[in-house]
């Protein structure tokens, strides 16, 4: 698969891209083509002293839209609408969001849109497009430690059928990743949400990189 990650420069997309260029193409994306440039090469080098093979392109978020299939936002969702109005040709692609909106104070609190959820605004701003929850609340940190497997079920919600069949084999394609079936857009609130109880957990009770597991 050609996956492309907008914001691909930070730390839950690098961490991405370090899984993914496994076994897929892998487009990182970036404002600042020289910000990919250096992201890829960090990237490269951890996956070569492990001797794993790769497959990594740096790139504008730009570049990302037009030679990715499937296209992950993988930036501060406040970020979003601003975002996609420097972007052209997402029409007929899945996009994959992991964005969970949040705010800290004394705790961390989900702090979603007006369409729901950080995933429901992409697919207003993209009516066109097939937007898919995925990958919400795995922590970047998880994801960029690759002496370890990467074990965790994931949530995966869209109202398109053909993009969540799609993005649900991309998860049982990573590490041991497993899919879950967790319904339509309007669940992705739900979902988004577990992201900043996790991080108040990590946080209270001085743990590191906590995530869920569903059985
Ligand atoms: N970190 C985690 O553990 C984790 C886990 C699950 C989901 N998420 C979600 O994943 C998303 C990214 O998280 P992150 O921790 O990787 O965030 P981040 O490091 O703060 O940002 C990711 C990338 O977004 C781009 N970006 C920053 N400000 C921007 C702006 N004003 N406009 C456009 N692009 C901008 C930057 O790329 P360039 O400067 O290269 O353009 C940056 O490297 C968030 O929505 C978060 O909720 C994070």
């Amino acid at each position: 698969m050609k996956v492309g990650i907008i914001g691909g420069t930070g730390g839950i997309g690098q961490g991405m891209a370090l899984r993914l260029s496994q076994n897929h193409t892998v487009y990182i994306g970036s404002r600042l083509e020289e910000k990919a440039q250096a992201a890829c090469e960090m990237c490269s080098y951890a996956l070569k002293v492990l001797g794993l093979p790769f497959d990594l392109i740096p790139t504008t978020n730009q570049g990302v839209v037009d030679q990715a299939d499937v296209v992950v936002f993988s930036i501060p969702a406040e970020n979003l609408e601003r975002t996609i109005e420097s972007l052209q040709g997402l029409e007929g692609k899945t996009i994959i969001s992991l964005m969970n909106p949040m705010v800290r104070a004394d705790f961390f609190k989900y702090n979603p849109p007006a369409e729901g959820s950080a995933a429901q605004q992409l697919q207003k701003l993209l009516p066109q497009s097939k937007v898919v929850a995925a990958f919400n609340n795995i922590p970047a940190g998880k994801w960029q430690k690759l002496s370890e497997p990467l074990d965790y079920t994931v949530c995966v919600c869209s109202d398109h059928a053909d993009a969540k069949t799609e993005v649900m084999e991309l998860v049982n394609s990573i590490s041991e990743l497993k899919a879950l079936d967790a319904g339509p857009l309007a669940v992705s609130p739900y979902v988004e949400a577990i992201t900043p109880l996790v991080i108040n957990i990590a946080r209270f009770s001085k743990k590191r990189d906590v995530g869920v597991y569903f059985k």
